[in-house]
């Protein structure tokens, strides 16, 4: 991938990328190019992407299968493989704070990884802002594989062999409630803790606001175990910050990073963000 250029966003991950153009249909060169990147920087930049709905599918294809929008899916059976993020509706109108979208998306201001709670997580999110408030509506970033280099061995040992269990209805419904269809469609299920890259061999946690508790493990210890990691993988020095500008194309590996979003004031600003994302490859478990 020597026709890229790469300069860091944060000394432990992420890159502004120049030298491609998402916009355009992708070889098979640039696509091998754009998971190298990902493997090793997390989340990726691209400035300046004159984006549509239609190419950022296309793009979505390139990388991987499409995912189906779980929310749409969850309520309604619907495929749809666009989310949109951000306080303006299809119709262009401005949803208002006290808008119930509005209120449902605050539950993105969780550190999360997008669709861990699913049977098959995502691989990567691909997500372009058109539209960016003057101020506040930042997306915000850490490494997973950092927060996992810097536990000691001691720590290591003691979470390698465990698993999480990843809810969506547990960890919305501290912001919204969720609607009894999409809930019946998300039942929890269970993935390791730590994960590994399958191209690097790089380890990582796997944590964040949809993990309820560990198996095996007391409700007590369990909780105490994950805010303890999410504490740990989540001080101030640890986080990028991404400030959006129109154009922005950012993608990020949820297999290894998390990432919240920041509020703005939905009544003074409009914030316009389309979202895709790409299936990952390893399937959790189900408890019976
Ligand atoms: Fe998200």
């Amino acid at each position: 991938m020597t026709y890229l250029i790469f300069e860091p966003l944060h000394p432990d991950f992420g890159a502004i990328v120049s030298g491609m153009d998402l916009t355009a249909p992708l070889s098979q060169e640039d696509v091998k190019a754009f998971n190298d990147a990902v493997d090793t920087y997390s989340v990726l930049l691209f400035r300046n992407q004159d984006m549509t709905d239609e190419k950022q599918l296309r793009l979505t294809k390139a990388i991987g299968e499409p995912e189906a929008e779980h929310v749409a899916y969850g309520r309604t059976g619907e495929v749809v493989y666009f989310g949109s993020v951000g306080n303006i509706d299809d119709q262009g109108n401005q949803r208002k704070e006290a808008h119930d979208t509005t209120k449902y998306q605050k539950g993105n201001e969780l550190w999360h990884s997008d669709s861990s709670f699913r049977q098959v997580p995502s691989y990567v999110s691909i997500l372009h802002a058109y539209e960016v408030p003057g101020e506040g509506g930042a997306t915000s970033f850490v490494s997973e594989r950092a927060a996992y280099d810097r536990l000691t061995a001691a720590e290591k040992d003691q979470i390698d062999n465990l698993r999480g269990l990843h809810d969506y209805v547990f960890s919305r419904a501290k912001r919204a409630p969720v609607d009894d269809n999409h809930a019946a469609s998300l039942p929890p299920v269970a993935h390791p803790l730590v994960k590994t890259n399958p191209g690097n061999g790089r380890k990582n946690l796997f944590i964040g606001s949809h993990v309820r508790s560990i198996l095996g493990l007391s409700g007590i210890d369990s909780r105490a175990l994950i805010n303890d990691l999410l504490e740990k993988t989540t001080r101030p020095e640890d986080v990028y910050s991404h400030q959006w500008a129109a154009g922005d194309t950012v993608v990020w590996d949820n297999r290894c990073v998390l990432h919240k979003g920041n509020g703005f004031d939905a009544d003074k600003w409009r914030r316009r963000l389309r979202q895709t994302r790409v299936v990952g490859s390893e399937v959790g478990q189900i408890p019976a």
